[in-house]
């Protein structure tokens, strides 16, 4: 989400005259775009913002102003303070309020020349009027594209620190998100990865501005399907009791959407879900497998977990690590418990040692790791349909994704960069494969062939 965030920053920016650069010394603003989730965002910040101070004060003394902004989901938590802490910082927008920036950065410009008396320009506001209504258009930037189509959470993990920083559940509606994957096809999108905190609870407007006409995500995935060029659709993140029968079904009859889910389950132990306030058990999650399975036999998952949540005893955790040997999730990400401030859960008694959260850890990212490592291993001789997205770091070496998400590093020439075509996949690693293209039995068809025999 703050990649996507980040590029419809820099596309707000534009108008204005500025263009990217990865070089801190060369900017005229930096923009700082924070994550909340986990760990000690808060103190992260501080010490990048001593380091860009240093770089606003050497620039200064060659009479050149930066401006220097923070945004994200640490300026929505910590606000006016990161002005107190920090008061060569400019701007401090929330992750609803990027629209704005153009208005902000007249003002910080008109503080910095003096003709304005304050100082730090805070806006975290949640607006009535979505910010998605105030952005320019997008613009297509490589062959694989997010695109935002829900924000915010009404769910209240006990851990989670979104319903707090990104606001309640919105949703965009049908009319936006088909313009603007319009938009990145006709820009040379391949595959499109629609985005919410709670991406499965999408219920958009079908008719802008009318409210009841809503459908849910399996309907909007059936008619992004329809357009011209996009060859994959995934989405991302969904919650377990949002997987609804019609989604379902969709991954069943819609050829497109990949055979690929990221699906956080974060315990195996009914007893941490309740107090995690997830609203489902694992049976409930065993049942949503069952059913994704039974129309799309092929379908794999990738999980998140949480060790360590106050109260976890070593039986809730022994759960968890048989949850994780049942699944055989191909991929999965996991974290020791941090406690969010303002959250029920940094709160609770029963806080967990760091010692013991680590130990845990590390026994449950071994069965996590095995997991992966088989699953690539079982790849291997398989013929899949790898879309090249990045150039190699080997001369003459594309690097694609197949409909797992594993990247694939191939031989392949320059022309099949940003096609999708077949690939027999010939080595497995941890957390890559290595693959050849076949050709022979295309090799006197035109790309179009390849790719309809991959699609
Ligand atoms: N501590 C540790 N992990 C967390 N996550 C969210 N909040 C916390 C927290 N306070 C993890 C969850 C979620 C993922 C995005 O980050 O597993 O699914
Ligand atoms: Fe956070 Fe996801 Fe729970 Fe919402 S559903 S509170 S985003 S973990």
């Amino acid at each position: 989400m703050n990649v996507y965030d980040s590029d419809r920053m820099a596309d707000v920016l534009t108008p204005l005259g500025y263009v990217a650069t990865a070089v801190p010394d060369d900017a005229d603003m930096v923009i700082l775009n924070t994550c909340h989730i986990r760990e000690k965002a808060a103190e992260k910040l501080f010490s990048e913002l001593g380091r860009l101070r240093n770089i606003k004060e050497r620039r200064l003394e060659d009479g050149i102003a930066t401006v220097i902004a923070v945004a994200g989901c640490v300026a929505q938590a910590e606000g006016a303070e990161i002005i107190k802490r920090a008061p060569y910082v400019d701007i401090v927008l929330g992750p609803q309020t990027y629209h704005r920036l153009p208005e902000m950065v007249a003002r910080a410009s008109r503080a910095a020349a003096g003709q304005q008396e304050t100082k730090g320009i805070l806006d975290i506001e949640f607006p009535d009027e979505p910010k998605f209504d105030h952005l320019p258009e997008v613009t297509a930037k490589g062959f694989s594209a997010f695109l935002s189509v829900q924000e915010g959470c009404d769910k209240f993990c006990t851990f989670c620190v979104v319903p707090y920083t990104r606001g309640a559940e919105f949703s965009r509606p049908f009319d936006d998100v088909i313009n603007e994957a319009r938009t990145v096809a006709a820009g040379g999108v391949r595959e499109i990865t629609l985005l919410g905190q709670n991406v499965n609870a999408y219920h958009g407007e079908t008719i802008k501005g009318k409210s009841g006409s809503e459908a849910g995500l399996g309907e909007l995935i059936r008619q992004l399907a329809e357009i011209e060029g996009i060859s994959r659709l995934r989405y991302t993140t969904s919650h377990p009791i949002d997987m609804a029968d019609d989604l379902i079904a969709a991954h069943g009859n819609v050829a497109t959407l990949m055979p690929f889910l990221h699906l956080p389950i974060q315990s195996g132990s009914d007893r941490i879900l309740s107090r995690m306030n997830r609203h489902h058990r694992i049976d409930d999650y065993r049942r949503v497998v069952d059913k994704l399975l039974a129309v799309r036999p092929d379908m794999k998952l990738s999980s998140d977990f949480i060790v360590g949540f106050p109260g976890e005893s070593d039986e809730d955790f022994e759960a968890t690590m048989n949850l994780a040997r049942e699944f055989q999730f191909v991929q999965a990400y996991s974290f020791k418990y941090s406690p969010r401030p303002g959250t029920p859960g940094a709160v609770m008694q029963d806080q967990i040692p760091e010692a013991l959260q680590s130990e845990r850890l590390a026994a449950l990212q071994e069965i996590l790791e095995q997991n992966q490592i088989n699953f690539n291993q079982q790849c291997v001789d398989s013929v899949v349909p790898v879309l090249f997205d990045r150039q190699g770091r080997k001369d003459g070496q594309l690097v694609g994704r197949t409909p797992y998400m594993q990247p694939v590093h191939v031989q392949a020439p320059q022309e099949m960069f940003g096609q999708i075509a077949e690939v027999k996949l010939t080595s497995a690693h941890a957390n890559s494969l290595g693959g050849e293209l076949i050709l022979a039995a295309h090799q006197s068809s035109p790309m179009s062939e390849i790719e309809k025999v991959s699609a």
